[in-house]
């Protein structure tokens, strides 16, 4: 395996690493992003067992020790799983994330203290400032939540759009057909009331780019693409609830 470097926006680098065996023939990708500023930071660790590939990558672009924020969409190996390598590596660095996942996973899972980002947070790296979004179980995780670069208008989508394949580092076609697909093969996002609510609000950021942790960067009608999958995920819920309760009713 080797981990692809692409700068997809200004500042903004996709470390990418294909592995084929995951849903072949197809295979699955999985990006982490490294925003570059005074106070580079790095969205999602990669896998525990990927680090040794992941740093490599990184080291590439800025020196491993120079790290200074590690933030991430939710609880699970692929997004935080390296954290602690990356923390040992980087002794200026420190983990953030959401309230709800500090309080239920960070705060004991993290080897240096982490730190707490309320709905809404800023942390202004110098040159980009990174806002934490709570998105509570969308698509999946009660900590889950995603990041928006104000200054290139980027969303940094972690698992909302994920889809299988390697063909494209960036693409400016349709990202919503094939999450949809992959939704049907994989069954990962919890379906919960609020999930087509929670994905339209993001549309509102109107981002430029879209950062996939698994899939290409989409460059185009962020909200467009965010509303669509919104959709897609109401339709879901509603026909979830119709076949579950509708049998039962009267
Ligand atoms: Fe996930
Ligand atoms: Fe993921």
């Amino acid at each position: 395996m080797e981990t692809k470097i692409n700068e997809i926006a200004d500042g903004i680098y996709r470390l990418s690493t294909f592995v084929p065996d995951i849903a072949p023939p197809a295979g699955f990708t999985f990006n982490q992003f490294l925003v570059l500023g005074d106070e580079p930071l790095m969205f999602h660790t990669g896998l525990r067992r990927m680090f040794a590939l992941n740093r490599d990558a990184l080291a590439r672009i800025i020196p491993p020790e120079k790290l200074r924020w590690i933030a991430y969409g939710h609880f699970e190996a692929d997004e935080c799983g390296a954290m602690n390598e990356w923390l040992a590596v980087a002794p200026q660095a420190q983990a953030a994330h959401g309230q709800t996942g500090c309080m239920v996973s960070l705060n004991d899972f993290a080897d240096r203290q982490p730190r707490i980002l309320a709905d809404g947070d800023v942390i202004d790296i110098g040159g980009k400032r990174l806002r934490f979004i709570d998105t509570p179980h969308t698509p999946h995780g009660w900590d889950a939540g995603v990041m928006y670069e104000e200054t290139t208008g980027t969303l940094l989508c972690g698992d909302l759009f994920t889809q299988l394949g390697n063909d494209k580092v960036m693409t400016d076609g349709d990202v919503v057909g094939p999450a949809i697909a992959a939704e049907d093969v994989f069954r990962y996002s919890a379906l919960n009331p609020a999930m087509g609510r929670t994905i339209r609000s993001l549309a509102g950021l109107n981002p430029r780019t879209l950062a996939l942790m698994h899939g290409p960067s989409f460059h185009g009608d962020g909200a467009a693409a965010l509303s669509a999958l919104a959709d897609d995920y109401d339709r879901r819920v509603t026909g979830a609830l119709r076949d579950t309760l509708l049998p039962h009713a009267a």
